[in-house]
């Protein structure tokens, strides 16, 4: 699928080059087109010859049958605003994770729906970008499983293939309203993982999770 990527720093190279290798159109937008050009050059090195294309926020919007949002939280409305229409009606990626203390009053996911109009599944925020660079992401013989939250059928199926790509497992997290779970998950884990605490081990396997 052709996927415009807008962020030209550490997820958009991540996962973008996953993408490309898996044989996926890419299209990276930054700050500038200088940003977005070495990043798809590097991005073009690394993915076995798929060549990675570099545009404005709005010629990366147009591009993709698939976007990704991967842009800090200071600049996302700015460079939502950029790319006007484009994303309406398109499955869109939001990976986005707050900076600063999390404000459930203000979930980062819906804000994205409302200044695209694009189907909004959030994914891809539980994990470090260097764990995305992974081929393929497993841990103790585990695949990572990848939550997506959103609503509509054909975005999620879409997304589940890019999770899929990266040899990991989407697992159904429900619709976008829940998406603002998922972003208060990413706060209290990067809250463990600074504390030195491994967030992993806090939760039991489904054996041992009361569900019968
Ligand atoms: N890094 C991680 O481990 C990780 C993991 C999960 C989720 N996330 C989330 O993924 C998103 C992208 O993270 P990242 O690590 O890829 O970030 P990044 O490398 O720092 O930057 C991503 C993009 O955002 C742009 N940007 C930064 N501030 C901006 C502003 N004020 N206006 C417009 N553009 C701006 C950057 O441009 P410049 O290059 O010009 O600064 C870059 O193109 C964030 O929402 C983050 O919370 C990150």
């Amino acid at each position: 699928m052709r996927i415009g990527i807008l962020g030209a720093g550490g997820m958009a190279d991540a996962l973008g080059t996953q993408w490309a290798r898996a044989g996926h159109e890419l299209m990276v937008s930054g700050r500038d087109l200088s940003a977005g050009e070495a990043r798809a050059a590097n991005m073009t090195a690394q993915a076995d010859g798929a060549v990675v294309r570099a545009g404005s926020w709005a010629e990366a919007a147009e591009f993709g049958e698939v976007a990704m949002v991967a842009v800090r939280q200071a600049g996302l409305v700015g460079v939502l605003r950029a790319v006007g229409t484009a994303l309406r009606g398109k499955p869109v990626i939001d990976v986005a994770n707050a900076e600063g203390p999390y404000d459930p009053t203000r979930p980062i996911a819906p804000m994205i729906g409302d200044l695209t109009g694009g189907h909004v599944v959030k994914a891809f925020n539980l994990c470090h970008v260097d764990v995305w660079r992974m081929t393929p992401p497993v841990f103790d013989g585990r695949p990572l499983a990848v939550p997506l939250c959103g609503d509509d059928p054909a975005a999620l199926a879409a997304v589940r293939t890019l999770v899929a790509d990266l040899g990991c497992t989407p697992v159904d997290g429900g619709g976008l309203e829940r998406a603002m779970l998922l972003e208060a998950t990413a706060a209290f884990m990067i809250g463990l993982w600074f504390g030195g605490a491994d967030a992993q081990a806090v939760l039991p396997p489904l054996s041992h999770s009361g569900v019968s």
